[in-house]
């Protein structure tokens, strides 16, 4: 009871109830908050301190930003979605409020269409070489109907494509990228997918800021070709999920254009269903037959493999601490 009383009293402040009705409608930084509350930064800082304190909000770290989202799933974030319900949109504060945070929204989604529109026009030109996405796209949903997960992270997001196709098959999905470009890109996305179980956030393959065996599927869509150690990737993947969950990768099949490498950045041409399922083995994990979508000249290849009941056991050598990077997320 000490408990609840203290979250009342923490939102029992007109301040702190603009903020949760803010942060109820998505993720927002402590200068867009200021800058709709036109208050000062150490004043909404304060608030933003206590409500977190008071388990009502989320604070996560992306490089130097601090973003605020209302607490997903506890009895006390359901608590605050009531409370927001509560609060009718015509209140004048309210309506001003949410008007200014629909100014910041549209200013958000320029500079993301901005960055996705210098970079389209040389996606399109590699998507025209391969099988039409939506294939790939409709043998995803199969496999994910099937494995039926309750939760999914997607490694190496970017626009959040996966996340908008297979968040909505899952009670809560979470997209990680290592680019802040591409994170932008993908909250706009997802917003606008109207998609609110699935989160985007700054992380980087080889160390995910996330526990063992804490997801039940795991994509990996066009991302290993960019990798430079491939199987620790895997390795990773693997570590995060639950035994009985599903690792989902799609790459090219082994291929000799080499302008992907040359002008694109891949570094790999490709991958033999081979040396993939030598990788799933090696980290603890059971493939499945691969499953091959020709398209002219790059053949996609969807790779799946079930993480064993009993873990490997990892060699000494393989040991490393798990980096928690800047607090929850890198
Ligand atoms: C071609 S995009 C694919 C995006 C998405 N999976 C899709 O298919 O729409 C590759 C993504 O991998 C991300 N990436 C590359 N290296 C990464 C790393 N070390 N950790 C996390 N993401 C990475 C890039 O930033 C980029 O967004």
């Amino acid at each position: 009871m000490e408990h609840l009383l203290a979250v009342l009293r923490a939102v029992a402040e007109p301040t702190r109830l603009r903020l949760v009705v803010l942060c109820a409608r998505g993720e927002l930084t402590v200068s867009e908050l200021t800058q709709i509350l036109g208050q000062s930064q150490p004043r909404v800082s304060r608030h933003l301190k206590l409500l977190c304190e008071a388990g009502l909000l989320d604070r996560f770290r992306e490089g130097s930003w601090v973003f605020y989202r209302l607490r997903q799933s506890s009895p006390i974030g359901a608590l605050a979605r009531q409370l927001v319900a509560a609060c009718s949109d015509a209140d004048p504060t309210i309506a001003l409020d949410l008007q200014r945070l629909g100014a910041i929204k549209r200013q958000r989604a320029d500079v993301a269409s901005a960055y996705f529109s210098e970079n389209a026009a040389q996606w399109h030109r590699i998507r025209s070489l391969y099988v039409d996405e939506r294939e790939v796209e409709a043998a995803l949903v199969e496999i994910i109907a099937a494995a039926d997960p309750r939760d999914l992270l997607d490694i190496g997001t970017g626009t959040g494509r996966m996340l908008e196709i297979l968040a909505p098959r899952v009670e809560h999905a979470l997209g990680i990228d290592q680019s802040r470009e591409m994170l932008a890109v993908a909250r706009v996305n997802l917003e606008h997918a109207g998609l609110e179980n699935g989160l985007v956030r700054l992380g980087d393959m080889y160390q995910l800021a996330l526990p063992d065996a804490s997801f039940d599927a795991i994509v990996v869509h066009q991302v290993l070709h960019y990798a430079d150690r491939p199987a620790a990737v895997i390795t990773e993947a693997a570590r995060v999920l639950r035994p009985g969950g599903i690792l989902i990768l799609v790459d090219f099949a082994p291929h000799a254009l080499e302008f992907l490498r040359d002008e694109h950045a891949h570094r790999r041409l490709g991958f033999a269903d081979g040396e993939v399922a030598e990788w799933c083995a090696a980290a603890g994990l059971d493939p499945a037959p691969p499953r091959h979508l020709r398209g002219d000249p790059l053949t996609v290849v969807i790779w799946t493999a079930q993480r064993r009941a009993s873990p490997r056991v990892v060699e000494e050598s393989e040991k490393r601490p798990v980096a928690l990077l800047e607090g929850e997320v890198h």
